[in-house]
């Protein structure tokens, strides 16, 4: 039977189907339901970002793999137009949706994670999280930063955890927060053609 993401307990399989939370909303020039993952929000407190958003599901993304670009938009321009093309103005909650894994991560993930240390309140965030401990479900590590679950990550080849809405990056051991530069992700290039 076809699993429910926040039924997992551990990582997500490529090639495989599950049932991901979408939105429908414009992004891209387009209208379509976006896997998403953890609620809407805004990041006005900590990353001077004021639109509410959702953060998209890169895994289940349709998405050219190598187009750096569009994988950063991905990533810095998440969410934030409802379908009738407006901001701010309300965004649906999620409905589940039968979606294909394609990938681990965002295939640009690294890169983005060094760009955003390079900014003052992404530093900031950064600091704040580091050291401090993540707590543990019964399903596996939840991020301490905005209470998401990251049971069905996959770490990365060193053991580390990479909580893909605000880059932190976590201990798959012990659920610490780890310095963010020290910890750049070591995914392997993670494609559906790939054997999981
Ligand atoms: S939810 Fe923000 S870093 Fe995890």
């Amino acid at each position: 039977m076809i699993q429910r993401l926040d039924q997992l307990t551990g990582p997500v399989e490529i090639g495989k189907y599950y049932l991901v939370p979408t939105v429908r909303g414009e992004w891209d020039y387009r209208v379509r339901d976006w896997p998403v993952i953890g609620p809407s929000h805004n990041d006005s407190h900590c990353l001077d970002f004021h639109d509410v958003h959702y953060h998209f599901d890169a895994r289940f993304m349709p998405g050219p793999e190598d187009d750096e670009w569009f994988w950063r938009r991905a990533f810095a321009s998440p969410l934030m137009i409802n379908d009738k093309g407006k901001k701010n103005e309300g965004l649906p909650a999620p409905v589940w949706k039968r979606r294909r894994c394609r990938r681990l991560a965002n295939p640009f993930f690294v890169s983005m994670q060094e760009l955003a240390a390079k900014h003052q309140t992404w530093n900031c965030h950064f600091k704040y999280w580091e050291g401090k401990q993540a707590r543990r479900d019964d399903r596996g590590w939840v991020c301490p930063h905005r209470n998401v679950s990251l049971a069905d990550q996959a770490p990365d080849s060193s053991g580390v955890i990479f909580c893909p809405l605000h880059l932190l990056c976590i201990d798959a051991e012990t659920g610490k927060v780890l310095p963010a530069i020290k910890a750049v992700p070591s995914f392997a290039k993670a494609t559906e053609d790939q054997p999981a």
